[in-house]
Parts: C-alpha cells; sequence; structure tokens
C-alpha cells in the first residue's frame, strides 16, 4: 500500500527540469528587460493626447462620453496591448480601429506613458 504512494511522490520533482516550464518562467522575464529599453516621451505622449485622444478620453484620462474607458492610471503594459490589439483587429472597436491606425510603436509607446503615469487616488463607497 505505502509503496507505490511512495514512488508517486518522488516523481515530483521531474517536473522542475521541464523545459517547458522553465520557458514559461523565462517569457515574461524578457518582457520586463525588454520594458525599460524603450524610452518614452512623456511630453510627446501628452501632445498626442492632446491631438488624438482628448475628445474622448479627456487629457486626464477621465473619459468625457459614456462609452469611452477611463484611461488615468491604467497599466502601461496594459494600455500598449489594447492599443495594439485594436490596431492589428485583435480586438474590434470601430472608432479605436480607426485612431490606433494613426499611432506608430512609439505613439503607442507615449500615449501610454502618458496616461498610466497621471496619479489617481481612489476612495471605496461607503
Ligand atoms: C472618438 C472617440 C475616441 C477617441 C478619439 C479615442 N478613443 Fe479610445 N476608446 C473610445 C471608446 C468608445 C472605447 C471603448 C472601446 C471598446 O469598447 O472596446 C475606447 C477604448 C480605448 C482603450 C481600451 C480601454 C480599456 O479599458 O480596455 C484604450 C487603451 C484607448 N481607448 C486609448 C485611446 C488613445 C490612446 C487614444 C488617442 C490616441 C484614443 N483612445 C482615442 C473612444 C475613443
Amino acid at each position: 500500500m505505502s509503496g507505490p504512494q511512495f514512488r508517486e511522490n518522488t516523481r515530483a520533482p521531474a517536473v522542475t527540469g521541464n523545459p517547458f516550464i522553465l520557458l514559461l518562467l523565462l517569457v515574461p522575464m524578457t518582457g520586463m528587460l525588454a520594458g525599460p529599453s524603450h524610452s518614452a516621451d512623456l511630453m510627446a505622449g501628452k501632445a498626442k493626447v492632446q491631438a488624438v485622444c482628448q475628445t474622448c478620453h479627456g487629457l486626464d484620462g477621465k473619459a468625457t462620453v459614456p462609452m469611452a474607458a477611463n484611461l488615468s492610471g491604467q497599466q502601461k503594459e496594459y494600455l500598449i496591448a489594447q492599443l495594439e490589439a485594436y490596431r492589428s483587429g485583435k480586438r474590434k472597436h470601430e472608432q479605436m480601429a480607426i485612431v490606433a491606425k494613426l499611432l506608430s510603436d512609439e505613439d503607442i509607446e507615449n500615449v501610454a506613458e502618458w496616461y498610466s503615469s497621471i496619479k489617481v487616488t481612489i476612495e471605496l463607497p461607503r
């Protein structure tokens, strides 16, 4: 009875040698390394937001229309991922697709820097 149980347990450490697990750990790490190497230009981001995004999302990231998202203080990586998804068509929305196609990789980096850099304070409802 105790024999088979013991053998099952000894097999478990083999998982740590699995190259796939190693890959799962390394992929996010290379992403983190790539992050800071882009140098985002906050003021160029502000100018782009004023020119293109402000009408719907506000300069401060507080949406001016009910169906647009608030963007102030949003995670930078999330903003970049959404803008890339709108641009490629992976995420579908008529207005945002038009807007995102106007943006270069650099623009995306910069506007994401702008909106993610806005400080937000949070107050829970009482
Ligand atoms: C004409 C209005 C309009 C303009 C201009 C506009 N947006 Fe949007 N945006 C929207 C709407 C509406 C949505 C919600 C789309 C959806 O449901 O997917 C949205 C969604 C987004 C989202 C996804 C938010 C989330 O929580 O997932 C991001 C990021 C975004 N916009 C960034 C921008 C940026 C950056 C600009 C300027 C370069 C911009 N938008 C310009 C209307 C606009």
